[in-house]
């Protein structure tokens, strides 16, 4: 017997974007990190593509609950982060590694020589760009790539106006970009200006894109970014052409979309998703 790929769950639907809403952000933590885990057992040498920001912490916390308790074993697995600030060392408390050493990596049974995010300090930025892309290349590519959403619409660091075709390459961050990171850093002027992401293009590449967005001020832009027309001004709206992209909202980030009521009616019809739907009320 040939066998011809070995594909994560969900993998079988193409060129959909799919909101889901549910109740609480905890309970869309807790389905993100189950669409995780599940494409976890189904592929062990999965390729996760992960975030940084307070958005996906609920979804790190439940990931390693769900090694503890459910011995998800992570031992096979490979992730890319998507960005990393320019001139902030590894082991700066406030990196993009450092964070997720402490939410995720240091919980989970997942091998350090695994793990990937760009290098800050990188003295070459072309050369350690394109040998980020070239990484993710060799692996396999993303099997299913976790966003969150920036105020002014961005994935990862593209900021607006970024191409939509554009590759791992440093970015000047825009000043709304460092005022809603600066919590992170103290002040305002200890955020760096600049940072290595992932492009619009790499992200796209990903065969599985969930964007989780939770709280009311992701409301206005989230509804620019699904339902408003597609636009290097908001870099999220790439994601309506992407085969498959899963959209995790809570009550609050979805007040502003039109079409709720048709997303609630896909969420409890599409057989896909019967078995998520009492794990979403749970919560
Ligand atoms: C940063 C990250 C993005 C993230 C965004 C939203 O700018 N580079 O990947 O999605 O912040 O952050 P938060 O989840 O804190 O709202």
């Amino acid at each position: 017997m040939v066998i011809l790929c070995e594909l994560p769950v969900h993998s079988q639907k193409e060129a959909v974007i799919e909101v889901i809403i549910c109740p609480t952000a905890e309970s869309a933590n807790h389905l993100v990190a189950q669409l995780i885990a599940d494409t976890v057992r189904a592929k062990p040498r999965a390729v996760l593509g992960l975030a940084t920001g307070k958005t996906p912490e609920g979804v790190y916390e439940r990931l390693a609950t769900l090694h503890k308790e459910q011995k998800l074993d992570f031992s096979f697995t490979t992730t890319f982060n998507l960005d990393e600030y320019l001139g902030v060392a590894a082991s700066n408390p406030q990196s993009f590694r450092s964070t997720m050493d402490r939410q995720l990596f240091s919980k989970i049974n997942i091998k350090r020589e695994n793990t990937h995010l760009p290098n800050g300090m990188a003295s070459d930025l072309e050369s350690e760009c394109a040998a980020y892309e070239k990484r993710i290349m060799d692996a396999g590519g993303i099997d299913i790539q976790l966003l969150g959403i920036g105020l002014n619409g961005h994935l990862a660091f593209n900021e607006p106006m970024s191409s939509l075709t554009s590759r791992t390459r440093p970015k000047s961050l825009t000043p709304e970009t460092r005022a809603q990171n600066a919590p992170f850093f103290g002040t305002l002027d200890q955020v760096p200006a600049r940072a290595i992401t992932m492009g619009v293009g790499t992200i796209l590449d990903s065969r599985w894109c969930i964007l989780l967005a939770t709280g009311s001020s992701k409301a206005e832009i989230l509804l620019k970014a699904i339902e408003g027309p597609m636009s290097a001004a908001v870099t999220a709206s790439a994601l309506q052409m992407h085969r498959r992209c899963t959209v995790v909202v809570d009550e609050s980030a979805a007040a502003w979309l039109q079409m709720k009521e048709y997303y609630r009616w896909v969420f409890a019809t599409e057989p896909e998703w019967a078995p998520y739907r009492s794990l979403v009320t749970a919560h």
